[in-house]
Parts: structure tokens; sequence; C-alpha cells
């Protein structure tokens, strides 16, 4: 088969950010459930047995391991795989017919591919040229050790349920059962002034990011690491914050440097009039995490400038040394900071879905109005709160059965970690990250970041990240994922001494 792709809170704080909410807030009524609707397919009629799919289904991201690949040899198998062909489409292909809507032009000025899927384009390609080889991914960061039983159990108990008269749920609460957003408060905010009516579940961080973009509006800017996770400047992009994209960066964007200079903390002082801060710690893509003292700076700076920070704490289980896990570990941080979390990498449930953002009640708009109640707008409106049984899951995960069967998912990574890192160390690479994160960031001096991919690809069969993906500062790195079978890790390694030894 041929793949196409196309490509209530009372206020206890006085302190207000210097920017304004939303006006298009003031005209709303309070929420209200409206029936859902179901969209109509995205992908325009073409001729041919053509597929539509997702950019970040399997099937487009070819994710057929080492392993996988080697159980699937024949040509009936490999057809089965789904082996993904990009194929560009001629625009008179496409459809004679146009709507009269004009194209949004924010979205027009995304670069080509989002990263992940240029790098599922880049593996397909190399597929395709050698159909037989057996291609390892430490790329795209994506989990794929099995959910403990633990959970699966008590999620397969919470379907179950569905199909029963006193079991049956239908819409819950847009912010999250009530029994998760406590157990969240306690297992990862206890003692820190966060209780459950802060929390708001979700079906993932990356959802979250976005909806804290129609959250802030246009009129903002944003800063982020430079290098950063991609999702902060592509929905600051989409949200019409931004300019053009021109040497590698968008205007109105602050890029904070984050480099081996630095320890990989940016230089505050030169940032300018930025509005939302995101931060990410422990970092993706260097690995890297903040300590106190600069978590500490960081919430002074944005108290001191009127800013929110928007804590991005996806990996903060990895963390092995004294490294905050959260933001709110640092005093003051309550008035000036939001969070979003995730289980996806804590518990294996990037398919799953299932994370949860923080937003203090302390935390206020210019104008005195919480950012909590706002906040609460978009997620009733946009979102109609996660699934039962993957709040199931995230229940049983917080069980103390569950937290050390997450733990020791982790720390199982974190041994591919140490692999990744072992094996480019004695390589004599600078090797940085690794130890917080279960990211590996390794430089290459004076290369280009895709230049060196596609030599991993092409002479080791291994895909990595180039770091230039991240933001104009990982130009000369690349990012390797922990995230992996064992075999596969060890044979990847294997394969990278060869080629660099
Ligand atoms: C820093 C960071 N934040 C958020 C996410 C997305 O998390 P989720 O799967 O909960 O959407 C990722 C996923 O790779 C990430 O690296």
């Amino acid at each position: 088969m041929c793949f196409t792709i196309w490509s209530s809170s009372s206020v206890c704080s006085t302190f207000h950010t210097p920017f304004s909410f939303s006006s298009n807030f003031a005209t709303l009524e309070s929420p209200r459930r409206l029936p859902s609707l179901t969209s109509p397919s995205l992908a325009p009629t073409m001729n041919g047995p053509t597929v539509s799919v997702s950019l970040n289904s399997p099937q487009f991201l070819a994710r057929n391991s080492f392993i996988s690949s080697s159980k699937l040899k024949t040509d009936t198998s490999r057809r089965s795989l789904g082996i993904c062909k990009c194929v560009s489409s001629p625009p008179a292909e496409q459809t004679a017919y146009t709507t009269k809507v004009s194209r949004n032009a924010n979205m027009a000025k995304l670069q080509a591919g989002y990263l992940f899927p240029e790098i599922a384009r880049r593996r397909a390609a190399h597929l395709l040229k050698y159909p037989d080889a057996q291609v390892i991914s430490l790329g795209i960061g994506d989990t794929t050790e099995p959910i403990p039983d633990i959970i699966t159990n008590a999620m397969a108990e919470r379907a179950c349920a569905l199909s029963t008269v006193e079991g049956y749920s239908g819409y819950g609460a847009e912010q999250g059962e009530k029994k998760l957003r406590s157990s969240i408060a306690s297992a990862y905010y206890k003692d820190l002034g966060i209780d459950e009516s802060d929390i708001f579940v979700s079906d993932g961080a990356k959802c979250d990011i976005s909806r804290l973009q129609v959250l802030f509006g246009s009129n903002v800017k944003i800063a982020v690491q430079d290098p950063s996770y991609p999702a902060y400047v592509d929905s600051s992009v989409i949200m019409g914050q931004t300019g053009l994209y021109e040497n590698q960066r968008y205007s109105n964007i602050e890029y904070m440097r984050c480099d081996p200079q630095n320890g990989f903390f940016p230089d505050l002082s030169l940032i300018s009039n930025a509005d939302v801060i995101f931060f990410c710690s422990p970092n993706n893509p260097t690995g890297s995490a903040a300590t106190r003292e600069q978590l500490t700076q960081l919430v002074q700076y944005a108290k001191k400038t009127g800013s929110i920070i928007v804590y991005d704490s996806a990996y903060a289980m990895y963390t092995s040394d004294d490294c905050p896990r959260s933001i709110f570990e640092i005093d003051g941080a309550k008035e000036v900071a939001i969070e979003t979390s995730s289980f996806s990498k804590y518990a294996g449930f990037t398919g799953v879905r299932l994370g949860w953002t923080v937003v203090p009640k302390e935390l206020l708009f210019s104008d005195g109005f919480p950012v909590a109640k706002d906040f609460n707008r978009i997620v009733c409106t946009c979102f109609n709160g996660a699934s039962n049984i993957a709040q199931a899951g995230g229940l049983a995960c917080l069980s103390p059965e569950g937290l050390k069967a997450m733990q020791s998912t982790i720390n199982f990574y974190k041994e591919n970690t140490q692999i990744i890192m072992d094996t480019f160390t004695k390589l004599g690479f600078d090797v940085y990250g690794g130890k917080n994160a279960p990211y590996v960031w390794v430089h290459f001096p004076g290369r280009s970041s895709w230049d060196v991919f596609a030599e991993i690809l092409e002479k080791a069969n291994v895909v990595t990240t180039p770091g230039s993906g991240f933001g104009p500062g990982g130009e000369g790195f690349v990012r390797v994922s922990a995230f992996g079978h064992r075999e596969n890790v060890l044979e990847a390694s294997r394969r990278l001494s060869q080629l660099y030894s």
C-alpha cells in the first residue's frame, strides 16, 4: 500500500504581570457544554488508493526497530509494515476545486516540515534505498518499554466497567477527576502550596502548550531556550505572535542561547521584553537540568520584569541529583509560573495520552484577573476532559506500587542513557546531558547537524535527531535518545563505535 503524506479562586497576592488577558475573554459567557462535532477528513481527495496518515502515526514514522525489522524480512511482511513513501503532489493534481477561504498566513510562516516528520521522511527514503537495512531509531524520543501491568490492569478494569450500567461514565469534569488531581498534588507538589484546584488534567503536555498559547493570545512575545522542544516556537508562530522566519529564527521570539559555555543556562540579561518565558528542565534536547540557584534567578527575573514562566517538567522524574523537580520548589514561583507535565515519559503514556498543567491561583494578569480562571475557560471550550480510561491509568501510576513501577521503567532508560554516554565519551566526543534526562547531547564541532545525522543514518543505520532542528543553538550537535530496547541500544552503540573509532 502506498501512503501519501500531506506534507475559583481567591486572590492571595497583589503581584500583577505586565500584560493583560485577551480582551476576547471579556465577551465570553459562562462555559456551556456543546455537542461535539465530528471533524471532516483533512486529507484532500486524491486519485488512487491513498491513505492519509497522521504525522505522529507509526505508519508515518515508519518505526520499524531493528528487532521488529529483523523479524519482517520477506517482501510480503515488508509491505504489511507500511513503509511510508513521501510523495509530493504537484498542485494541479490536488484538486480542481478551491474554496474561497484563504490560508491562515501564520501557517504559511511555519518552516516546511516539523522536525520529526522530516526525520521520518529521511528515514523512509533511506529504507527505500536500502530495503534490508536494519534501522535502529534513537531519534524521535518515543518510549518503547511496556507499561507496567499494575497500570494497564487499572485501565482495563475501567474500560470493562464502561460496559456496565453502574460503571458507565460519559463526559467528566474538563479539569480532570478530583481524585487524580489530588493524587498529582500530593505525589508531585507536596508541601509546595499547590492543591488539586490548581491542577488541570489533560491529554498531554504538548496539547497544553497549545492551549496555553490560546490563553495568551497573539499579542505576547515569548522567549525560549535555544535549543528547545519545537512545540513552543511552532505554537507561537501559529498563534500569530511572530514575524517571518529569517536567519534560522522567527522575529519577535527571544532565543535564549543555552550552550556548554554558559552551562546550558541562559544569560537572562540578554532577554528583551519577553512576556512569556518557556523553560524546560530537565531540558529536551540538551538533557541539562537547571539548579536551584539558576531557577531562583529565573523566578526573580520574571518577577522583576513581570513575565510569566511556562515551566515544562515532562522529564522531572529523570532527575538524579538535587536539581528541583518543580518550579514551585522556588520561593515566589506561584506568582510568576505555570507548570506543565506528563505521564508520557514516566509511564510510557505517549500513546495513552495523559498530562497535567498547574496554574496557581496566585498568578494574575496585569489587571489582577486570575490566569487560572481564563485557563479554565479555555479548557472548558477547547477540551472535554482526558479519557476516563487514561485517568484510571494515571491514578494507578500514582499508587505506591505504580510509582515504584514507573521508577523502575525510568531506571531502565537511565541505564540506556549511560550506555550511550559511555560510547560517545570513549570515542572522544564532548557529551552533555544524560544525567537528569533520557537524552544525550553530542558535540560535533564545526559540522552541520543534518550532515552528521545523514552520516550516522547512512553508515550505521541509526536514526538520531539533528540539533539544529531544535533551534539555531543546536547546530553542531545531535541528540541521541535513550528510549529503546536494550538490544537495540547496545547494537547502535556498537555500530557508532565502529563508525567513529
Ligand atoms: C519537553 C517536552 N514537553 C512536552 C512533550 C510532550 O508530552 P506529551 O506526550 O505529554 O504531549 C515532550 C515530548 O517529547 C517533551 O519533550
